[in-house]
């Protein structure tokens, strides 16, 4: 593969696919944790985020196809990922689904701003060559925007401590993404 690609495209495959199969695999959490918080009492709020949720899984599958046909390393903090997400969609959720949708908003547009850096990157480096993964990852920035969209109908911006919330989602969303293209 490597031969094929070129040693550097496969050094941004590597990392490209490493930290969106975290992110997704993070996306799967977060809306898991809303899930348990939320099914019960808001079964009308549980179904929006229900048909997000089910992207996310069908996103996650693509990464996990990606890194084993590219042989991309995969995050060594998975673990970590996997729990901090559960936590950042289970903890806000308690306080009901508008600090849900806060959590997914802010979530969302540091994703959307990911997939887009990506994808000015794959531009670049050569459109033909990289085709299929700006058609996924274009593919899936639509997808994420749009959670982002719902979440700010499903008043997002109506939750507890909003600004704080949002900010802190976002702060650390950033952090992780720096991290898991590396680690
Ligand atoms: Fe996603
Ligand atoms: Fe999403």
């Amino acid at each position: 593969m490597a031969g094929y690609l070129g040693r550097f495209r496969h050094r941004m495959y590597d990392r490209i696919i490493r930290v969106d199969h975290a992110g997704e695999l993070g996306a799967d959490r977060i809306y898991f944790g809303q899930m348990l918080a939320l099914r019960s009492r808001y079964p009308e709020k549980a179904a929006i985020i229900q048909k997000m949720w089910d992207q996310e899984k069908v996103h996650l599958n693509k990464f996990e196809y990606y890194a084993a046909k590219h042989r991309a390393r995969k995050s060594m903090l998975l673990p970590i990922w996997q729990a901090g997400a559960f936590g950042l969609g289970f903890v806000p959720a308690l306080l009901g689904p508008n600090a849900a949708m806060a959590v997914t908003e802010a979530v969302e547009k540091v994703i959307v701003q990911h997939y887009d850096s990506q994808l000015r990157e794959l531009m670049a480096d050569d459109p033909v060559k990289n085709e299929e993964m700006i058609k996924t990852i274009s593919q899936f920035r639509d997808e994420e925007q749009h959670h982002h969209d719902c979440a700010l109908e499903h008043d997002a911006k109506k939750a507890p401590g909003y600004q704080l919330l949002s900010v802190a989602v976002e702060n650390i969303c950033k952090v992780a993404v720096k991290v898991a293209e590396k680690i």
